[in-house]
């Protein structure tokens, strides 16, 4: 059997309902119910779904940036649920996110070098600001940009350019898994392309693992090896990537394919 990279057994998030003046707890939103997937090491996981079906919620519950209700979390062998806060911090150097909105995640005020770079200090991968912006053009050579451009702002970058950058921060710190959470949602359609076609090649130069989290299968489609689809918290169908797109066997998940006209099986040649 292949090793993990990740798995996840029934992982439930709820969040409780308060009401009234005295702020009762008068019912549960459960927005992910009792879910189980894993990774294989060096493949992707698509985790897909409409929006509000807990796609983001378990991804903050995995690397407990919110802590799950129940469940249980295993990474490379380790689990995670017992850690303590500080157990965690290194961890969070071996699993990095990327989110939809770069530009919402750079620091405006800080030169991109410093938004890349800033982990390598925090985790004393590096000792000195020399050898923190080698690493950084290194880094920027690895996303397809050039290592001159370090110094500039982000506002100065499309939004393209600008979710390299926090790809690139998030391979900075040579992380095993990456989670993706609709980080090409807010792009042009060419630009996603490439932004996927740059996320494929670092997963094969650098050995990578992706939990990749999308509302669109068509995006899901070109990097994921294996899909699971989420609906109301919990996972309606769990498929590898073709059999998924060839013969869904969930009502859900066809309505889910039927929304993109030029893959849905019955119009295919
Ligand atoms: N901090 C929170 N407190 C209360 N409800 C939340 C919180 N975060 C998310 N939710 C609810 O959980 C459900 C799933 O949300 P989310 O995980 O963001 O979905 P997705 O990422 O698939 O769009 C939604 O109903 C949302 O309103
Ligand atoms: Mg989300």
């Amino acid at each position: 059997m292949k090793k993990l990279i990740l798995d996840v057994k029934d992982l439930k998030k709820y969040f409780p309902i308060y009401a009234g003046l005295f702020r009762k707890e008068v019912g549960v939103i459960k927005a992910v119910d009792g879910i189980s997937f894993s990774i294989p090491t060096g493949s992707v996981l698509g985790m897909v779904g409409e929006s509000g079906c807990g796609k983001s919620t378990a991804a903050r519950a995995v690397i407990r940036l919110i802590e799950p209700t129940s469940g249980e979390i295993i990474f490379m062998d380790k689990s995670l649920t017992d850690l303590s806060k500080n157990e965690m911090i290194d961890i969070r150097k071996d699993v990095q996110m990327v989110f939809q909105d770069p530009n919402a995640s750079l620091n405006p005020r800080k030169p991109i070098w410093q938004s890349i770079g800033e982990g390598l200090i925090y985790h004393n991968l590096v000792d000195n600001p020399t050898d923190q912006r080698d690493a950084v053009a290194n880094v920027l050579a690895k996303i397809g940009l050039s290592p001159d451009i370090m110094d500039r702002y982000p506002h100065e970058f499309s939004g393209g350019q600008q979710q390299r950058i926090c790809i690139g921060r998030a391979i900075a710190l040579n992380p095993k898994l990456i989670i993706c959470d609709e980080a090409v949602s807010a792009l042009d359609v060419s630009i996603q392309a490439q932004i996927i076609n740059l996320l494929m090649e670092l997963q094969e130069t650098m050995n990578l693992s992706y939990l990749f989290i999308s509302h669109d299968l068509s995006v899901i489609r070109h990097i994921s090896n294996h899909v699971v689809v989420l609906n109301k918290g919990k996972i309606v169908e769990s498929a590898p990537t073709q059999e998924l797109f060839e013969n869904p066997k969930d009502p859900y998940t066809r309505t889910l394919l039927s929304a993109i006209p030029s893959i849905h099986p019955k119009n295919r040649k």
